[in-house]
This record gives structure tokens, sequence and C-alpha cells, in this order.
């Protein structure tokens, strides 16, 4: 029987944090194993943001180096460089002909950047979902592995994928479904700061790649409060987000410990926060130790990269010939 295909990418702008790795890559290393897997870096969209091309260029590189790391496997799956496929962008060009001005300027990614950054609200800000749509579309992805943050991005591939099939009287493109294991809600792991996401423009983030050192001081930093004052409240944001983190990284019997200690007023954080440094380096330290292995190691980088493109353009070249025929690029010579 045919594997379901599974389509994801990141973009290169830093290193993998704890959110790249527990919304997205630990799904993709399990998905690797019974799908057919195109996990992606997402070099053309990280463009919106204005890099330096030496940024770019070492971002690209560190990231392919932490999916290798974290244990993607190029045998498995096909890994490659969004840059490395036209056909990404063509297809992009020809969904952009059936993507509406008021539907993208409503998308609440749009909106916080044209928040954050008024001084370069582009064109490619504004057509992110599109861009973000032909890399799924591409490949007939069935299933793409994201953290909550992308949700509604993923909500617009599918509505442009119904919307093309539904104007050219086809079924090219299967609809693409929001994928995590055994039914659970999409994840948002929360930063340190005591509001939010984790996220690399935020500056809250814990990487992969930080040093043992690093991780203790961020931790030990993360925003906390004078403790509870009756049994059993409610928790603020702040400490919330402790807990969520506890629960990503540490054993059961260590979060129900604090718990309690929540819960009968006899938290102290200090302890807290130690003990989630220890469990968040037990998770990232021997990655960290395999990044920097093959970083060095630029003979392999580049094998693995020419690999996946190699594979990638073969499927997407297949779709972009399908999408041709169909809007009426026919060839009179
Ligand atoms: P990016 O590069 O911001 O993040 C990559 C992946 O990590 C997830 N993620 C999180 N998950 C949980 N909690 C967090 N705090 C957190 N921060 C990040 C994201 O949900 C994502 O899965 N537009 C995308 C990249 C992209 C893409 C695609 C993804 C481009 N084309 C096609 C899937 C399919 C982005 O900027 O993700």
């Amino acid at each position: 029987m045919n594997k379901a295909t599974v389509v994801s990418g990141i973009r290169p702008t830093g290193y993998l944090h704890l959110g790249n790795y527990f919304g997205a890559v630990q799904n993709f290393l399990r998905m690797q194993e019974d799908f057919n897997c195109y996990f992606f870096i997402a070099d053309v969209h990280s463009l919106t943001t204005h890099p330096t091309p030496d940024n770019l260029q070492a971002g690209v590189k560190q990231v392919l180096a932490e999916y290798l790391a974290c244990g993607i496997d190029p045998e498995k799956s096909t890994i490659f460089i969004q840059s490395d496929v036209p056909e990404i962008t063509e297809l992009y060009t020809i969904l952009n002909m059936n993507a509406y001005l008021g539907e993208l300027e409503r998308t609440t990614s749009f909106k916080d950047k044209a928040r954050k950054q008024p001084e370069n609200v582009n064109a490619g800000l504004l057509t992110y979902p599109v861009l973000m749509a032909s890399d799924i579309l591409i490949h007939k992805a069935h299933f793409v592995p994201v953290g909550k943050d992308q949700e509604q991005n993923l909500e617009m591939a599918r509505k442009f994928g119904k919307r093309f099939n539904r104007m050219y009287k086809s079924e090219v493109f299967p609809i693409p479904k929001p994928f995590t294991f055994d039914g659970a809600d999409l994840i948002k792991v929360p930063g340190l700061d005591g509001s939010g996401k984790m996220g690399k423009s935020e500056g809250n983030a814990i990487n992969l790649f930080d040093t043992e050192k690093d991780i203790r001081k961020k931790v030990m930093r993360a925003v906390t409060d004078s403790g509870p004052t009756e049994p059993n409240s409610e928790k603020p944001e702040a400490i919330q987000n402790l807990f969520t983190l506890m629960k990503i990284v540490s054993e059961p019997a260590v979060i129900e410990q604090f718990e309690t200690a929540y819960n009968q007023c006899e938290i102290r954080y200090g302890d807290m926060k130690k003990q989630l440094a220890e469990d968040i380096i037990k998770v990232t330290l021997p990655i960290r130790e395999r990044i920097v292995d093959i970083l060095d190691d630029n003979e392999h980088l580049a094998k693995v990269a020419r690999m996946g493109a190699e594979k990638a353009r073969e499927s997407a070249l297949k779709t972009l010939k399908e999408v041709k025929e169909l809007v009426g690029f026919r060839k009179l010579y």
C-alpha cells in the first residue's frame, strides 16, 4: 500500500529551540518510520525578514545539521532546502492568482508581523500563507506536523488547495490535515518570560545548541512571583508556563512533587528551576554534541542536501506538470 505523504518545514533564522523540537521535530522523528516524509528548510520564507546573505547561509547549514542531529534520517525522509526546488515558487505564482487581499490581510501572522516590523510590511509577508500552501501542495501532502502557531496558515493551505481543485474541476491536491499522534492537540511550548510562546524573534527561547551553562542561566532567569498564599490557587501565566515546560521534559513523579508543593504553598521556585534546567539539559546535551560533530562535516551536509534536492524536485515536478496542464499552460511547440 502507498504510504501517506507528510510535509513540514522550519525557517532557518537561528537555532532550533525547544518549541521547534517539541512542536514539530519530535513528530517528524516518529512519522519518518511510517510515512513518505518531506522535511525542509524554509529559506525562501526567511527572506520576508531580510536576513543578511551570510546569516541566511549559516542558518540553513545550522538547521540542516540540527535536523540530522535530532535523528531525521536522510535515507528514510527527504530532507531538502526550499530554494533548491524552484517548482515551489512557480506553484506559488500560480496560487497567488487565486488568493485574495482581504483573506491574506486578515491572517493573524500577517497582522502580528505588520505590528512587529512596521518598517518592512512587504508583499512576501502578505502572501506568506500562499508560499506555505505551495510547500505543502507541491508534494500532495496528506499530513502536516506543526505546532499550534501554524494552525491558521495550515487552514489557509487547505483553503487554497480546495479552491484550486474546485476552480479547475480536479482532485489534483489532497486536502492536507494538521497531524499529531494519538489525536493530541497541536502544542504550544511557552517561553520563559512569563508570556506567550517560545519563539526565535521573542528572545525567550532555549535552543538545542545552547550550552549547559546557557540553559541554566536562562532557566534561572525565568519570570516567577513570590509564590501562592492560598492552597490550591490558580497559577498565574508565568508559573503555569514553568509547569508546562516541566510537563514536556520531566518525569511524572518530579512534576507531581512540584504540583503538590505549589498546592500546599510550599513551592521553592529556585529548586523547581534547577530541576527544570537539568531535565532540559538531559534532552538537549546529546543533541548539541551531535550538532557540533555534524557541522564539521561539510561533505556529508552537501551530500544530504543534494540527495534531498533531487528527490524533492522529482516529486515537485510531477505535481507542477499537472497543475500547468490544468490552468492551460499547454505547449504550442
Ligand atoms: P517556524 O520556523 O516558526 O517553526 C517551525 C516549527 O516549529 C513549531 N513551533 C512551535 N511549536 C510549539 N510551540 C512553540 N513555541 C513553537 N515555535 C515554533 C512551528 O509550529 C513549526 O511547526 N511557516 C513555518 C515554516 C513553514 C512550514 C511550511 C511548516 C514554511 N512552510 C509548510 C509546515 C509546512 C514557520 O515559520 O515555522
